[in-house]
């Protein structure tokens, strides 16, 4: 399972849990009669605020994880999913200091709670909403052996023994030549020798692959760099695998 799979599905949980934490206060604020007690409102209310805040603390440090093993190559969406986050994080810290410290200014907190949650759906679509999209896209199409047109000539007489310095360079952070197991991304061992690839299930060709590197299923960065000579070397090289 890649740590994507796992980060989106803690998304899922994260979106809940403030979802729930907004509902619980909407009820104490918003409602003149109380079906529950506004105690109890305020419980769920603090308990889904802790889910929220752990859940937060452990997504961001899998993103800055990531960010260190990609740097400057991030996508546009990674970007705006990074500004989203530092925003959320900002907004959710001055309303726990007010609610905590500074009761005067209590009447801003519904409004900043509030904006917490956009804030928090808006960080998960531009990355759990997308994973599972670009996921379930890739799957759709492609499990039946269909090949993705890349669009991209791959030069013949690639040269394996060069692809394997290209792929040290530009794949071995996330990827391992020699095993299955999964790092960042899928271990790409066998790669071409199994029926299909690791994450999207999509067949195992080398349109498929070159596509991969070009618009990448899930979270990989796209790398459209390696192009030419070298694409022809690190696909000789993938082979071998
Ligand atoms: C920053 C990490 C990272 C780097 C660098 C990276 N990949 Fe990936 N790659 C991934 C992730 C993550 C996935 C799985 C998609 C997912 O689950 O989000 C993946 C998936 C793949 C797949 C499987 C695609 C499928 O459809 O199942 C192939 C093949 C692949 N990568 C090849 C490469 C090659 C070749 C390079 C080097 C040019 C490379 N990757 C560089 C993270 C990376």
């Amino acid at each position: 399972m890649s740590p994507f799979f796992v980060k989106s599905v803690l998304a899922l949980v994260f979106v809940a849990a403030g979802s729930a934490a907004a509902l619980a206060m909407f009820a104490l604020m918003g409602r003149s009669e109380h079906k529950t007690s506004p105690m109890t409102l305020r419980r769920l209310h603090r308990a889904m605020g802790y889910v929220f805040v752990v859940l937060l603390v452990v997504t961001t440090v899998l993103c800055v994880r990531y960010v260190a093993q990609v740097g400057d190559r991030i996508s546009v969406r990674a970007a705006l999913h990074g500004v989203l986050a530092v925003l959320l994080i900002g907004v959710l810290a001055i309303k726990i200091v007010i609610v905590r410290w500074f009761k005067g200014l209590l009447n801003v907190a519904p409004a900043l709670g509030v904006t917490v949650l956009v804030l928090a759906v808006a960080v998960a679509a531009t990355s759990a909403g997308y994973f599972f999209v670009r996921l379930g896209a890739a799957r759709g199409v492609d499990a039946a052996g269909v090949e993705t047109a890349s669009g991209v000539a791959v030069p013949a007489g690639g040269d394996a023994d060069r692809g394997r310095g290209i792929f040290e360079e530009n794949c071995s952070a996330c990827h391992a030549a020699d095993s299955d197991e999964s790092g960042f991304g899928p271990g790409l061992k066998g790669l071409f020798r199994n029926d299909k690839l690791p994450a999207s299930g999509r067949a195992a060709t080398v349109g498929n692959v070159v596509g991969q590197l070009r618009e990448p299923v899930g979270m990989m960065p796209s790398f459209s760099s390696v192009a030419g000579q070298d694409l022809a070397d690190l696909v000789e090289y993938l082979k071998t695998l």
